[in-house]
């Protein structure tokens, strides 16, 4: 392995998942660099959720290792695991609706460090940053659920992550909130360095965003390559056959 991957990537090695007989990951291979934006996609089923559980210390895998910057987290608490840099977004955002934004995003930085003050003024920080500081005092649940997705991605930026992991941050959300997404996802890449794995159904999105794209289907790598190797690739056009393209 080069230098670079060892000192600077977020890596899965030949990681296997499973759910009683169900076989979820099986021998997934998976290079997350810093400053890289990659796209996981796969059809509904397909484990891209369960790859982004594994990497972010919420599902241990039966076989393999995780790898963060060369040191396993095998046995680390998800907690231990965003502390350590790799912070991610829920498919089903979990916000507690009757919070502000701010202290939603806040929430998380007070589990993990310093005083109340510095995690709302870090908080406050990275709203301003994303365009949401005029929504800081507004109740979570009140909010429309492109903006609710976009706070989960603030409070995951919050915790100052190397790593961050985005389970399907387009989803529910409108052409202009997509568009302001896309935007935002490439700043995030150029402002805090992090690495970006963006899983999408959203193809648009992907092909715009992404240098590298991992596509997994039944558990099992089918194809990595550019968004046009991808494309182009028989068995990536075999998984989705039937499928909608969106
Ligand atoms: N906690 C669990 N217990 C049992 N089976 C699970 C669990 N989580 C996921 N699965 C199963 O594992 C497989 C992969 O699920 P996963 O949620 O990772 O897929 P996905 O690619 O994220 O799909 P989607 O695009 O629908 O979000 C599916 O068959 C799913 O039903
Ligand atoms: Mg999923």
């Amino acid at each position: 392995m080069t230098e670079a991957i060892v000192t600077g990537a977020l890596e899965a090695e030949h990681v296997s998942v499973r759910f009683g007989g169900l076989r979820a990951l099986e021998d997934i291979t998976l290079s997350l660099a810093r400053g890289e934006l990659l796209g996981l996609i796969g059809p509904n089923g397909a484990g891209k959720s369960t790859l982004i559980n594994a990497l972010s210390g919420f599902e241990a895998p039966v076989e393999g290792t995780i790898r963060l910057e060369g040191r396993s987290l095998a046995g680390l608490q998800p907690h231990e695991v965003s502390r350590a840099g790799v912070a991610r977004t829920f498919q089903a955002v979990r916000l507690f609706r009757g919070l502000s934004v701010l202290e939603n995003v806040a929430a998380g930085l007070v589990l993990r460090r310093a005083s109340r003050r510095a995690a709302v003024g870090r908080a406050q920080e990275i709203l301003d940053w994303m365009g949401l500081g005029p929504k800081a005092d507004l109740i979570a649940g009140t909010l429309p659920y492109g903006d609710e997705r976009r706070i989960g991605i603030a409070r995951a930026l919050a915790t100052e992550p190397r790593y961050l992991l985005l389970d399907e941050p387009a989803a529910g959300s409108n052409e202009d909130e997509i568009g302001e997404l896309v935007a935002t996802i490439a700043r995030i890449r150029t402002d805090f360095g992090c690495g970006v794995l963006v899983v999408e159904h959203n193809m648009a999105l992907i092909m715009t965003l992404c240098e590298r794209i991992h596509v997994i289907d039944g558990g099992r790598t089918i194809a990595i390559g550019t968004p046009l190797e991808v494309q182009r690739d028989p068995a990536v056009r075999r998984a989705y056959l039937g499928e909608d393209e969106e």
